[in-house]
């Protein structure tokens, strides 16, 4: 087998990953999947786990990262140590499309630029809603979308290039059918148009000024190391010019309610060392018999 090295095997190794839209599309997210303190939540596709430490640290909930990327969860790690958060994150390698998780154990599954380069969309999301609490629970999506239709075909070549990780759009509607099919209910859906210098400065924002030496000085270092290695981003070439006519994102999330049926339980489904939080103790006394 080919084994080439994508743009997410660099991203891996500087230590940077990245969604659209930036934190204001996480805490879209956060909003419309109700994630506070009291809720478990998986987040799929978490990369160098920004979004998993940034909500332990901002809600205090228990989150659960995983990455089909085994160098993506060590630096996730990395991360939950330097930011004082692994009481209440865990972090384990698993592919979206093969969840190793019971059913119905999270509050909310979401997963930020990631089922556009996984090979079977709607076994992922199947997964996703396999493992949400039901009735009640969320999953959320952020994810590359087509807001015009059709796009050139070189465009779409260009975007599915082993820069992006093969990804492969959808338009709204698309992205939008994967989660009716896996049976969620209350579906909402977002579309924005993406402005390059605005992602640029909402990955800053998201990593912080402090986090970027460390990425610059370790992609630095990689090319002493091995200048062959920044190959994978001089292939990709310029952008086509309108890319941004057709290019953008979207948020979608529905909700897990009774009767959706389980597909595929997961045979090997492992404990997580980081449980659901307790239940809140109710105030007042309970009756007793
Ligand atoms: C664009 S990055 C986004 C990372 C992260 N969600 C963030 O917001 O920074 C895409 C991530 O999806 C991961 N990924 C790709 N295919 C996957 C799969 N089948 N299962 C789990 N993760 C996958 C990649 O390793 C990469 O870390």
């Amino acid at each position: 087998m080919e084994n080439k090295a994508t743009i997410f095997d660099f991203q891996a190794e500087v230590g940077l990953t990245k969604q659209l839209g930036g934190l204001k599309t996480t805490e879209e997210l956060v909003e419309l999947c109700h994630i506070d303190q009291g809720k478990y939540v998986l987040d799929v596709g978490c990369g160098v786990g920004l979004t998993p430490c940034y909500l332990a640290k901002k809600y205090g909930c228990r989150v659960v990262g995983v990455d089909i990327r085994a160098r993506m969860i060590d630096r996730a790690k990395e991360r939950a140590k330097r930011e004082g958060v692994e009481a209440l994150v865990e972090f384990r390698v698993a592919d979206a499309q093969d969840l190793p998780f019971d059913d119905d154990l999270f509050d909310a599954v979401i997963c930020e630029s990631v089922i556009a380069m996984v090979p079977d969309r709607q076994r992922a999301v199947n997964e996703y809603v396999r493992v949400t609490r039901r009735p009640g629970g969320y999953v959320g999506v952020l994810e590359s979308t087509w807001l015009k239709t059709p796009p050139p075909a070189e465009m779409i070549e260009w975007v599915g290039q082993d820069l992006s990780g093969n990804a492969q759009l959808l338009s709204a509607d698309g992205w939008t059918g994967l989660l009716k099919d896996a049976g969620l209910s209350d579906i909402v859906a977002r579309t924005y148009p993406i402005d390059a210098r605005n992602e640029a400065i909402n990955t800053m924002k998201r990593y912080g000024l402090r986090n970027l030496p460390r990425v610059w000085a370790r992609s630095l270092a990689m090319y002493i190391r091995n200048p062959a290695s920044l190959v994978t981003i001089k292939r990709a070439g310029s952008a086509p010019k309108n890319l941004f006519e057709y290019f953008g994102y979207g948020i979608y999330v529905g909700q897990k309610m009774e009767g959706v049926p389980t597909r595929g339980a997961h045979p090997v489904a492992r404990k997580c060392d980081i449980g659901p939080p307790d239940p809140p103790i109710l105030g007042g006394t309970a009756a007793l018999p």
